[in-house]
């Protein structure tokens, strides 16, 4: 007698649900930070939502897409290094190339390097294979993309399992990711989104842009936006932007940071636990049809 038959098998599969430590499955989910349209935050976003999910205890990697003009260094304030142009040359193995702070991974890109721009790599297929290579080894791999709706882009956000569209309040940025929405629904299929405003002066100007786009990506595109929230413009001087977002934990920057990145954790962890519960269905019931059969 099997004894799991008693309960279904999605309430034993809830049951069994303590995690031990923070992964959510055994393939790490992919999130590119992209937006069409330079200037917007991305970096900022990727480097600071990586960080907070590093420090609620899931294994980050971080890739930096835009491989000869990597800003998540600067950002980082860390020392500009050739390791991506060595990684590809293989003159250094991956793991000699990564920038480690805790549960955080860095693998940062070239900063003007003629020996990378000389050598025309498909920037697409490397950080595929660096994907396909160790996405067993992370709970979440962020790509900060770069600017620009270049085929190699758009199949690493067509390639991974969300898209973080960036959007700020002008009119340039908000026609741009439409257009990088509409492309990458038109040639790859994409029909969702995660959408975060940033640089947002105020509730209602926030609340404009998502009904906005929301609807315009629904009418015309039938894609859904999935919403993650808006950050406010910081209004401190340029310079000392990065220092706040990435070291002052009482700013109100950090903790919009953590509630979007909490809302999202949320949301991937039930989808998680839907899918199993599923997969754990679909077992049972075929168990049970083999009892049936050889009884
Ligand atoms: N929420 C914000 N408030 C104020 N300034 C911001 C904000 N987000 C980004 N910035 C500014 O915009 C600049 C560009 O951001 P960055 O993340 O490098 O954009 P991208 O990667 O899209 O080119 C940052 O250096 C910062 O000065
Ligand atoms: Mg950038």
């Amino acid at each position: 007698m099997l004894s799991f038959k008693k309960s279904s098998p999605s309430d034993w599969l809830a049951s069994q649900n303590k995690y031990q430590s923070k992964k959510t499955s055994l393939k790490a989910k992919t999130i590119s930070v992209t937006a069409g349209k330079g200037g917007v935050g991305k970096t900022s976003v990727a480097v600071k939502m990586a960080k907070v999910l590093a420090d609620s205890g899931y294994k980050v990697l971080l890739l930096d897409c835009d491989t000869n003009l990597s800003n998540t260094v600067v950002k980082l304030g860390l020392p500009i290094t050739n390791y991506f142009y060595e990684l590809v040359s293989a003159q250094r193995e991956f793991e000699d190339c990564l920038h480690r702070d805790g549960h955080f991974h860095l693998l940062s890109g070239c900063n003007g390097s003629i020996d990378l721009f000389n050598k025309n790599l498909e920037i697409d297929k490397i950080i595929i294979d660096i994907l396909v290579n160790h996405e067993h080894d992370y709970d979440y791999i962020i790509l900060d993309c770069p600017a620009g709706i270049t085929k190699e882009t758009l199949t690493l956000n067509a390639y991974s399992d969300y898209r973080f569209v960036v959007v700020t309040p002008d009119k340039s940025s908000v026609t741009d990711s439409y257009s990088l929405i509409k492309i990458l629904n038109k040639e790859f299929g994409v029909n969702q989104n995660h959408l975060l405003i940033n640089r947002v002066s105020s509730e209602p100007q926030y609340q404009r842009l998502v009904k906005t786009l929301s609807e315009t990506v629904e009418t015309f595109l039938k894609c859904r936006l999935h919403i993650l929230g808006g950050v406010k413009n910081e209004e401190s001087p340029v310079d000392q932007f990065d220092t706040i977002l990435l070291h002052k934990e009482n700013s109100s920057l950090h903790k919009n940071f953590v509630k979007f990145v909490k809302k999202f954790t949320d949301e991937i962890e039930g989808e998680a636990i839907v899918a199993r519960a599923q997969l754990a269905s679909r077992k049972t019931k075929r168990l049970e049809h083999e009892v049936h059969f050889t009884a």
